[in-house]
């Protein structure tokens, strides 16, 4: 090369639709993202220039395309066919139009792309079952021969239930719960996998073992216990093997009526009641060639639809951490058990000795009762619930992981094994989607440190497969536990495989007025035929299996979890892909906003008062919603509880419906000026208008009180902008009265939560907001820590002082509050979409003396780290190459500012220096910078 390679900074880390590689794709133009590293100061991308190939032809070449633009290029080149690999590199130029190397090579390959590529047959087990017990797992074989080298194989799997594939008794990936949730009859994912190197020559064996799953499981919860076979009663599998010979001819091995099944060791297995195994009835070599089916049955074709099948784009579950258990315990009640030491979703493998025919039985729960015994029975669950009995075949040692369960437990409740079991023999695989980790963030209070750890881990317990409310009770889609938490788990996780998976559920599922499902995928969307019958009753019953569809703050999760994918990753294509769905949801607010309420008179709004007449249109206060919901004095499973869900039954709960119905029409308007449907956008903005005029003539009165005088109230009005500004003062005052006459206590729910402390420090009651945060009696987040959480629970009081748990232990919403401690604390923020340009603005208070904070953009590493010592304030900040940053200095004029120990106007990579207020403001362009300067703690 010439002397330009040497320009000293280097393109890497490729990704195709977010992910390393991904093989079996089924998206016509995948988009293309990479990172420019390099030890300089203020480096951009100036152009551009990406090559794509396939064995024999470039497919894409685009030339020096001069563009800023480094993540999400779509694919341009030649129309994509099914199996196809494209390799790709790409090349940029810097601020100065010199020219990077060429990156390494990076692929992507496509899977079936249409229903006409898939010749195998959906084939199902010949025995007849009882549709209303647990069945034995089938077990699935079929043998194929080999002959001659083969250049390239992959098998194309799914199935109705979940399975496991081996090939010559090698297991094929190491994904749990494949193919995945989805609203199965409307999109089913199918997966690729390379079994290139698993094959041999001559004879070889496929085998698949299938588990009830989501599909024909217990599913959703509910008075008298969950449902089974949600989806159907028959387990069926899809499988397609595809050779290709070095000497380019072609074999397929297909899924047909020459299979052979059986049913074998798995007795039954469950998702939430769990597994049963009997190791006497292993089968040994089923998965192997060579093996004696002859006992086998034949399995049957079934007709079965192929035309909903969808390629895996996102991220599948997989085992992660190994968690080690920290005590064996002996309970008051005489009971064995495992602490883990972390609440979690997950397994148990475990290693046993003892006589063939003992059966060891292992239950799973996330806390002991307040006299310190095994309990499952806050999570008001029916009998036999997380359990997994195994019986020994009686060899030296044996060791079993479960395969189609998994439990949210911290506890391992151990029968009748022989003698008392040791640690050592139980090891915790926490299992969850394969988001890679982003964020990180630590202080120096252990405290809030551990309430970190907290919120983490109830993100990984809660997103598995689907975003769910818990990992025990319900396990559902909930959407309004991942509305509230999306942007928090957005830091900590790369979310948008996951997120936009789940997002077109939601679109599928979508009712023909717009409604949006509360859970999703939606069990009862699934079982029509089995629901009440009587309309009203069966939306009034507040359980999962008949939900009430439509609640505000619920089905607002259609506008804004595509809206915070685009905030955090500039993920233009998720908004494009949901807009009608964010759109029908929109409209659906508008009609429901024009009914009349059916108990008009008495509502607490008096029309009456001619003047809000012309406002009622644009008031949303018709149907049920369950409002703020689990408010600190409303509480779960309580009378409080029956109350308010039966006067929101009754009366709706208009100020919550409205706020959300403004909320999400100024979004989506925001959303259209961004695809550039600028009529949509004029539209929207003004229906915004006359919400948010509705709302302060109708809700806010004169001295700036909002009906009912609730932390929430305001809250909200305030984080949505929709108290006028001249009342603002007025309003933020009435909400610190209330903080104040709770004894520095919070008092709100699910929907607010994530605003509280956002709303208090932009409205300059920063002290407050950390009063808050380091509360640590009821209702609190440290209150969750210091009674030893180690996941953020359902209710504040999840375990009393006197330490009776209610309610789930592991439910993410109130975790909500992680946002707060990354943008605000250490002050990271998207100052534009996806982090294109970065505002650092940390604001320290509370008595902290440090905080830092680390996200993984993708433009490259962000990070913030402060500290206050010796009456200095230090921040070092990193900035990725291709974006710009604004950095603000509380508390301090440019004058005072030193970076790297220098004036910082002189320093290298700062673009300018300003003062706004209180804070210094320095503009930067990309590499690590060390501010200091003069700092007393008044200087907030
Ligand atoms: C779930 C929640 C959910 C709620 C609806 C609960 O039973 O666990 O997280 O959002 O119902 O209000």
């Amino acid at each position: 090369m010439n002397s330009r390679s040497t320009v000293p900074f280097l393109v890497h880390d490729l990704r195709c639709e977010y992910q390393d590689n991904p093989l079996g794709i089924d998206i016509a133009q995948p988009r293309l993202s990479w990172k420019l590293a390099s030890a300089q100061r203020g480096v951009v991308q100036s152009a551009y220039q990406i090559r794509v190939t396939d064995t024999s032809d470039v497919l894409w070449e685009t030339g020096k395309v001069l563009s800023h633009q480094s993540i999400h290029v779509p694919y341009g080149g030649s129309v994509l066919h099914s199996g196809q690999r494209c390799t790709w590199r790409v090349r940029v130029w810097n601020g100065n139009d010199r020219p990077s190397a060429w990156s390494e090579p990076a692929w992507w390959e496509m899977g079936l792309l249409h229903p006409s590529d898939w010749h195998a047959h959906w084939i199902a087990p010949g025995w007849q079952e009882d549709p209303n017990t647990q069945r034995p797992c089938p077990y699935l074989r079929t043998t194929f021969s080999v002959d001659g080298p083969v250049s390239r194989a992959r098998a194309y799997i799914t199935s109705l239930g979940l399975y496991e594939l081996f090939l010559n008794g090698q297991r094929v990936g190491d994904a749990y719960f494949t193919p995945g949730y989805t609203s199965y009859h409307r999109r089913l994912q199918y997966q690729t996998y390379d079994i290139t190197a698993l094959l041999q020559q001559n004879e070889n064996a496929i085998g698949v073992i299938l588990g009830d799953g989501w599909y024909r499981g217990k599913l959703g919860s509910g008075p008298g216990g969950s449902p089974r076979n949600t989806y159907g009663e028959r387990l069926a599998l899809l499988v397609q093997l595809h050779l290709r010979y070095a000497d380019g001819h072609e074999q397929f091995v297909l899924s047909d009526e020459g299979w052979q099944a059986t049913t074998g060791p798995i007795l039954s297995s469950d998702l939430q009641a769990g597994e049963v195994y009997d190791a006497r009835l292993e089968m040994p070599g089923w998965n192997k060639p060579g093996f004696d089916a002859s006992q086998w049955q034949k399995v049957e074709a079934v007709s079965y639809r192929k035309d909903h099948l969808v390629a895996t784009n996102g991220p599948l579950v997989r085992p992660h951490e190994e968690i080690t258990p920290i005590a064996l315990l002996r309970t008051p009640n005489d009971e064995t058990v495992v602490d883990m030491g972390q609440n979690f979703a997950g397994i148990v493998r475990f290693r046993v000795q003892g006589p063939a025919g003992t059966t060891i039985r292992l239950q799973h729960g996330e806390t002991l009762d307040a006299y310190g015994n095994f309990t499952v029975a806050h999570l008001q669950v029916p009998h036999g619930f997380q359990e997994v009995r195994y019986t020994l075949k009686g060899e030296a040692e044996e060791v079993y992981t479960p395969h189609f369960t998994f439990h949210g437990f911290r506890y391992v409740k151990v029968e009748d094994l022989l003698g008392m079991p040791r640690v050592e023999q139980f090891t915790g695989l926490a299992l969850y989607s394969d988001l890679p980790e982003t964020g990180t963030f630590e202080c120096s209070d252990p405290l809030i440190n551990r309430l970190q750890q907290n919120i983490l881990w109830s993100q990984k317990s809660n997103m598995l497969e689907i975003p769910t409310d818990c990992p025990t009770r319900e396990r559902t889609g909930w959407t309004g536990d991942v509305q509230v938490f999306a942007r928090t788990g957005s830091f900590l996780m790369q979310t948008p495989g996951f997120l936009s998976k789940w997002l077109k559920d939601l679109a599928a599922e979508q009712m023909a007025d717009g409604q949006v499902a509360n859970i999703v995928p939606s069990p009862e969307l699934a079982r029509p035929g089995k629901a009440v019958s009587v309309p009203w009753i069966t939306r009034a019953l507040p359980y999962p299996g008949k939900s009430f569809p439509g609640s505000a703050g619920w089905g607002d999760a259609a506008v804004i979890v595509p809206w915070t994918l685009y905030q955090c990753y500039e993920d233009q294509r998720v908004l494009e892909q949901q807009y009608a769905s964010m759109q029908a949801w929109v409209e659906y607010m508008r009609k429901q906003a024009k009914k009349q309420p059916w108990l008009r008179r008495i509502t607490p709004i008096s029309w009456r008062n001619q003047e809000k007449r012309p406002y009622e249109p644009y008031l949303w206060d018709t149907g049920f919603h369950f409002g703020e919901w689990l408010e600190p004095d409303e509480g779960l499973f309580g009378p409080k509880m029956a109350i308010g869900i039966l006067k929101r039954m009754l009366f709706s709960a208009p100020l919550v419906a409205t706020a959300y119905f403004a909320h999400s029409t100024r979004l989506l308007a925001e959303i259209a000026h961004v695809l550039g449907k600028d009529d949509d956008a004029r539209e929207y903005e003004a229906l915004h208008r006359r919400i948010k005029e509705a709302y302060r003539a109708v809700f806010i009165h004169q001295d700036g009180r909002i009906h009912p005088d609730k932390q929430a109230s305001y809250i909200r009005a305030l984080a949505f902008d929709l108290v006028p500004p001249a009342l603002q003062r007025a309003a933020v005052d009435h909400l610190v009265m209330l903080i104040k006459e709770n004894d520095d206590h919070l008092g709100t729910g699910f929907l607010s939560t994530p605003f509280l402390c956002h709303v208090l420090s932009s409205n300059g009651q920063l002290d407050i907001a950390y009063a808050l945060l380091k509360q640590d009696t009821i209702p609190s987040w440290l209150y969750e820590v210091k009674k030893r959480a180690t996941t953020i629970w359902e209710d504040w009081d999840g375990i009393g002082e006197d330490g009776t748990p209610k309610g789930s232990l592991n439910h993410y919403s109130k975790g909500a509050v992680g946002s707060w401690l990354y943008q605000v604390v250490a002050g990271i923020e998207p100052g534009a979409p996806g982090y294109k340009h970065i505002r650092f603005r940390p604001r320290p208070g509370g008595g902290l003396t440090a905080a830092s904070a680390r996200y993984h953009s993708l433009y490259g590493e962000i990070a913030s780290s402060w500290q206050i010592r010796d009456g200095t304030f230090a921040l070092t900040i990193t900035v990725p190459a291709n974006t710009t940053a604004a950095v603000f200095l509380p508390g301090t004029e440019a004058g005072q500012v030193t970076e790297g120990g220098q004036a910082v106007e002189t320093a290298e990579g700062v673009i300018q220096v300003s003062q706004q207020q209180e804070a210094t403001v320095v503009e930067v362009g990309s590499g690590t910078y060390a501010f200091a300067y003069p700092f007393s703690s008044n200087n907030e």
